[in-house]
């Protein structure tokens, strides 16, 4: 058929059919019906926005532009308590007050399953295969290998910090230097974390880093248009779209020499050597089976730079934004850091030191945050709350997140970024530190599945901000301010903006 100006009706048919979004709508439908026929036992939980067979799709397209929206709304019309959001082809039950975020954040992987959950958030299986989830073993070692060992890797991770800090804002005297952080804080974030995962000299190859940080969004973005199918057709459209096997073979083009050569060691000398001290080391030692095919190593660690690059990279423009919208705290920043510098150089003791560095990260997370609703679970059995309200398998539940860090009933003055609330400040009262969750503080989840590169990024993104409040005057591009998030779903990053850099003048 040819698309004139004559055949109005066959084009506009023609670009319905075409036009991705609106065609799945059609197929959709049909799902939606089938599948909201099983779902009846959700409606004791009420709905934020319209439930309404077809009008249920304006809300889900709303959540998936808009979903803070609705998060909050549901938050401060239903806590402590259920409601439930229409998503194209089910429901989003959300818990919130503290009891029911208790439940989610306790409740056994064979009731609700954060595997199935991050199948569907993040599309795995097709984005970066299935076996990441469903033989988890790099967490256990993220636990055993990075947390417990930040004392032994802190050289490494202050020496990197340094050196890619020197790459992106070179010294020129009494100048100042305009960055976009977008581009920048990702590549030092992942120049810093790939040190850890995968050592010399891999970490420094352009392609190599590109490659990573692409991924984490390209996956985002890829699961996004996957999950605009309905979950029948995925399967199919799913092995279509994906661009996992050319992005595997780049990733495995540049750590084959290293695992081969390492392979060769571990044959002669079995663990009789100098190994190297990274993370690729240890998920050669504990992979079984398939995992110790090239590939699937080259997989694991794309997996771990997905978890870490862009989460880590937002949370520290949040805090970069901070530091730049509020110079007064510079300068107590800057007594902390050098006082603990004098006491214990550059090390990990040093860095515990620095409570207000450590309180600033935190709020700076508080206020912010990448998220207005986390810890996404799939039940697999029916699960029951302790509110008494029964969810059926194969129900999507998660907790509001963003909503509790802004809640009054929680929060001094919830609005106001005050950097360091968390500083211990009776004798009777731990420090609140960033590495901390609990039920009224969830950027990196809470309970079984709480993150476990917190410890890691903590020390990342602590060491980061204290070299730059010592090294540099940090300030907004004339006539900038703190930029507008941007949402999408359940999630929210930083607006762009322009900082300017410039090496420490000394005043005396
Ligand atoms: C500031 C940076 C980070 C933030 C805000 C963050 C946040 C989160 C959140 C909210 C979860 C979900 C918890 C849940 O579903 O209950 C999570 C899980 C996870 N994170 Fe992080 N994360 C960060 C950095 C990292 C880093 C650096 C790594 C790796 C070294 C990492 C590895 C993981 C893994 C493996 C999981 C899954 C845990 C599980 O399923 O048991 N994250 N993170
Ligand atoms: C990510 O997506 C962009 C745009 O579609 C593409 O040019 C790039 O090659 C992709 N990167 C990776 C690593 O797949």
């Amino acid at each position: 058929m040819l698309v004139g100006e004559h055949t109005v009706i066959p084009a506009s048919l023609l670009a319905l059919l075409t036009n991705w979004p609106a065609g799945i709508l059609v197929v959709t439908l049909l799902a939606v019906r089938l599948r909201r026929a099983r779902n009846d036992s959700l409606s004791t939980i009420p709905a934020v926005g319209y439930s309404a067979p077809i009008l249920s799709f304006i809300t889900a397209f709303q959540f998936n532009v808009d979903g803070h929206k609705l998060l909050q709304q549901g938050y401060d019309k239903y806590k402590p308590g259920l409601f439930k959001i229409a998503m194209w082809d089910q429901w989003y039950v959300v818990a919130t007050g503290p009891q029911l975020v208790n439940d989610i954040s306790k409740a056994p992987d064979d009731v609700l399953s954060v595997m199935e959950g991050s199948h569907e958030l993040f599309q795995v299986r097709y984005t970066m295969g299935s076996q990441v989830t469903r033989n988890p073993y790099h967490i256990p070692l993220i636990r055993s290998q990075l947390s417990k060992r930040l004392s032994v890797i802190f050289d490494d991770i202050h020496d990197e910090v340094v050196a890619a800090f020197n790459n992106v804002v070179p010294e020129k005297g009494s100048e100042w230097i305009s960055l976009s952080p977008h581009l920048t804080v990702e590549k030092v974030i992942c120049r810093i974390s790939n040190r850890v995962f995968v050592g010399t000299p891999t970490y420094l190859n352009d392609d190599y880093q590109g490659l990573n940080i692409e991924f984490a969004v390209n996956v985002t973005q890829l699961a996004r248009r996957i999950s605009q199918f309905p979950g029948f057709l995925r399967p199919i459209v799913g092995p279509l779209l994906t661009t996992l096997p050319s992005q595997l073979k780049r990733q495995t083009k540049h750590l084959a020499p290293i695992i081969e050569a390492r392979r060769k060691q571990m044959l002669q000398h079995g663990d009789d050597w100098e190994k190297p001290n990274d993370m690729l080391m240890r998920l050669m030692d504990a992979a079984e089976g398939e995992e110790l095919s090239t590939t699937n190593l080259a997989r694991r660690v794309l997996a771990l730079n997905f978890d870490s690059i862009h989460t880590s990279s937002k949370t520290f423009i949040y805090a970069l934004y901070d530091l730049a919208a509020n110079p007064q705290y510079v300068q107590p920043l800057r007594e902390e850091v050098e006082a603990a510098l004098e006491a214990d150089g550059w090390t990990k003791a040093g860095l515990d030191r620095m409570q207000k560095v450590d309180s600033f990260l935190r709020e700076s997370q508080r206020v912010h945050g990448l998220h207005y609703a986390s810890m996404r679970r799939v039940a697999l059995k029916p699960f029951t709350f302790s509110n008494g309200i029964t969810i059926p398998a194969g129900t999507t539940v998660a907790c509001c997140t963003k909503p509790v860090h802004c809640d009054g009933a929680i929060y001094d003055r919830p609005d106001v970024f005050d950097p360091f609330r968390f500083v211990e400040t009776r004798e009777d009262q731990a420090p609140q530190k960033t590495v901390s969750t609990s039920l009224n503080h969830l950027p990196f989840g809470h309970g079984l599945h709480a993150c476990p590169g917190r410890f890691f990024a903590a020390t990342e993104l602590k060491t980061m901000l204290a070299h730059i409040v010592v090294s540099y005057d940090v300030k907004f591009e004339e006539g900038q301010e703190f930029p507008p998030d941007y949402f999408s779903e359940v999630f929210c990053v930083p607006g762009p903006a322009t900082i300017m850099f410039r090496k420490r003048q000394l005043v005396h």
